[in-house]
């Protein structure tokens, strides 16, 4: 994600902290936690929610990088915030949501060094998914987040593929369409 793009997210974020979902659905693992989902485009399950154009828009562009033959999610991209020293206790995630593995963008903090890692891992969460611009997670998988003292934001796209196969199809060039636009390039 180009530099530009991410600055426009990081603004969106900042000034809506009063549309932000604590988002809580009865299912099996539902359990308390400090994660915040900002809904950019219309829901079928939260009728009021009217969402400003330009937040459509962006939510389009990042979408618009997908391979045509990637099935998304029904509801396919979100942006999350996690507020400081904000817990995500491990979990698995509603298999009804359709959405095996999510792809993300760090937002904020967009530092290696400042960004608090998840962890995630069949049986239980022990392995680290350190910083990356750009990155997948199983959500079959047990992940957890224990958050450090930077407000963390990060655009989510949900693929309803299993991350191995997500992860096959970016080896053979399948994952994303050919790039070349001002918010997203191969280099
Ligand atoms: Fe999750």
């Amino acid at each position: 994600m180009s530099e530009g793009l991410r600055n426009e997210f990081e603004q969106v974020i900042f000034n809506s902290q009063s549309s932000l979902h604590r988002h809580q659905v009865p299912h099996k693992e539902a359990i308390p936690h400090d994660l915040d989902i900002l809904f950019m485009t219309p829901h079928d399950h939260y009728s009021n929610l009217n969402p400003p154009q330009h937040h459509r828009n962006l939510i389009e562009r990042v979408v618009d990088i997908m391979h045509p033959d990637i099935p998304l999610a029904a509801f396919p991209a979100t942006m999350f915030h996690i507020p400081p020293h904000g817990e995500v206790p491990a979990h698995v995630d509603n298999p009804d949501y359709g959405r095996r593995t999510g792809i993300v963008f760090p937002i904020t903090p967009y530092d290696p060094d400042k960004w608090a890692p998840c962890k995630t891992g069949i049986h239980e969460p022990d392995t680290y998914c350190e910083f990356h611009s750009c990155y997948a997670f199983s959500t079959d998988a047990r992940h957890e987040v224990y958050n450090n003292e930077y407000v963390r934001s990060m655009v989510q796209i949900w693929v309803d593929l299993d991350c191995s196969e997500v992860y096959d199809r970016f080896k053979t060039g399948k994952l994303f369409k050919p790039l070349n636009s001002k918010d997203f390039f191969f280099v």
